[in-house]
């Protein structure tokens, strides 16, 4: 089931064209990860920190979410009605027609990426460089599922029937690209959508599926529409959790749900929805190993960042990093240098706001509460910090920030096996040291997690590598590689174990789209 990347660093700009959103007379610039600093002379990031800057500055155009929250299941009972009505006709449209669609789709989010990127930046917290790709994946996302969509058509003997009312509720992390990537998945599948943002980020959602009804409804007379019906193909449903949330994943009518979210949501949804499908991409516990054969500076880097871009807030997050052998050993020459390499890292990143472009670390998007701060505060027995987290309480109150969304990331040293932190998801700016005698123990490590996400290798020892792919439980293996920032259709994107409900193809993959439907056997039925 894993997907295996080795080595080299793509971006995402090599599948997806780039140009600028409401400026699109400029050149396009590069982007890179958040090691910008290191790279201040190169003229394309000069080009790209201006563009950014124009985005999270007083001219960003950033307007917060106006539509207001629907709490009256009246109105949630109409809009299923609506999607109920428009289904028919929305999976009439041939394969080809919903492709159009999705093809109109990716050109109208790349021409609104800086609104994008903005919206992000203000909702999330998500800083440029880590939103700029977002938007890249989700043009991807719509090239990608526009093809799956054709392909649904090819198949000899066999009808695709879609699930047919999907309701797609992302969380606040990936705030654009994993909404309108399920999104667009539905549609291409031929059902109708409902669109149900996460509450800290709505204009994000509501930004993106502008995007889609602009695609729809220029595309509905070439393919035998009326255009308020292709319109509501997809409904942007501004319900919040609680009473209303729940009756609408309740809801009857709604045959299928799309879930990226925490494991604890996942389960509470197969709850309420026991005999309906689910499907859900949840939790990551994942780890980073590296061996006494790796490139040490190549292996910080990934470390550091996989597991504090976006502030960690990300399923696919290195947690913990599972030092091998003497790359552990401090008293060694390796495990001395690697050790003072990833302190001297971690404590460089600079921590503020994402309208900063000096920033590498943004606020949290949501208050440290929970599992997060008990790991941001407190120390298992056997645990040190290296680095140790702080709360920058003056920087966040001169920004109007609750003070629990700013803080310094957080390095802790010798996590034991079992612990609080070697088995908790904890989405946050803490990485856990733990050590293995041998790659064999690494593994143990590694695969005792109840998640099955992602996780890396930095070894070039061919033997080593071919063992690790072997045999580590994780949806995404990565080699030489840093953990996060799957590709569409490069690295399509899921776990396994807990970090999946239903079916379980990939984000971005084969069968993704397929799965949302069923096939009927014409062949038989004749
Ligand atoms: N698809 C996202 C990543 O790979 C979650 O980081």
């Amino acid at each position: 089931r894993a997907s295996v990347t080795h080595g080299v660093d793509y971006t995402a700009d090599d599948v997806a064209p780039r140009r600028r959103s409401r400026f699109d007379a400029e050149p396009a610039p590069a982007t890179h990860g958040p090691f910008h600093n290191a790279i201040d002379t190169d003229p394309a990031v000069a080009a790209h920190r201006e563009w950014a800057q124009r985005i999270v500055g007083p001219d960003s155009g950033f307007v917060p979410v106006q539509a207001p929250e629907i709490t009256d299941t009246t109105v949630i009972d109409a809009a299923v009605a609506r999607a109920v009505e428009v289904r028919e006709a929305w999976s009439a449209v041939p394969a080809a027609g919903r492709a159009r669609v999705l093809r109109e789709a990716a050109t109208r989010l790349e021409a609104r990426r800086g609104d994008l990127v903005a919206a992000a930046v203000h909702e999330a917290g998500k800083t440029v460089p880590e939103t700029d790709p977002e938007v890249t994946e989700a043009i991807d996302f719509a090239n990608y599922y526009a093809a799956a969509a054709e392909a649904l058509d090819t198949v000899e003997g066999a009808d695709f029937a879609p699930d047919g009312v999907t309701l797609v509720t992302p969380p606040w992390n990936f705030p654009v690209a994993i909404p309108i990537g399920g999104v667009l998945a539905a549609l291409a599948a031929g059902s109708t959508v409902l669109a149900k943002p996460a509450p800290p980020t709505p204009r994000c959602y509501e930004l993106a599926v502008e995007c889609v009804h602009e695609a729809l409804e220029a595309v509905a007379p070439e393919i035998g529409l009326a255009p308020d019906v292709a319109r509501d193909a997809v409904q942007y449903l501004r319900v919040p959790d609680g009473d209303a949330g729940k009756h609408l994943v309740n809801h009857p009518d709604v045959a299928r749900v799309v879930l990226t979210g925490s494991i604890e949501t996942a389960e509470l949804f197969a709850r309420w929805r026991p005999e309906r499908p689910v499907l859900a991409e949840t939790s990551g516990k994942n780890a980073l190993v590296v061996t006494p054969s790796a490139d040490l500076d190549l292996a910080v880097a990934d470390v550091v960042r996989s597991a504090f871009g976006h502030a960690g807030q990300k399923c696919s997050a290195a947690s913990l990093v599972i030092l091998v052998g003497s790359v552990g050993d401090p008293s060694t020459v390796t495990g001395e240098r690697f050790r003072r390499q990833l302190v001297d890292a971690v404590r460089s990143l600079a921590v503020g706001l994402p309208t900063s472009l000096s920033t590498v670390m943004g606020p949290l998007t949501e208050p440290a509460a929970g599992k997060l701060e008990r790991a941001l505060t407190t120390l298992e027995p056997g645990e040190t910090w290296l680095v140790a987290p702080r709360r920058l309480d003056e920087q966040a109150a001169a920004a109007g920030l609750d003070p629990d969304r700013l803080w310094t990331p957080g390095l802790r040293d010798g996590v034991t096996r079992g612990s609080f932190f070697h088995l908790t998801e904890v989405f946050g700016p803490v990485l856990g040291i733990m050590r293995a005698a041998t790659l064999d123990e690494a593994l143990e490590i590694q695969n005792q997690v109840s998640f099955g996400l992602t996780g890396g290798i930095h070894s070039l020892d061919s033997d080593e590598i071919a063992t690790w792919l072997d045999r580590v439980e994780v949806g995404n293996a990565y080699v030489n590689r840093h953990i996060t920032g799957a590709i569409v259709q490069r690295q399509s994107f899921g776990g396994w174990k807990a970090s999946v409900v239903g079916p379980g193809a990939k984000a971005g993959g084969p069968n993704y789209v397929a799965q949302l439907g069923a096939w009927r056997d014409t062949a038989a039925a004749a």
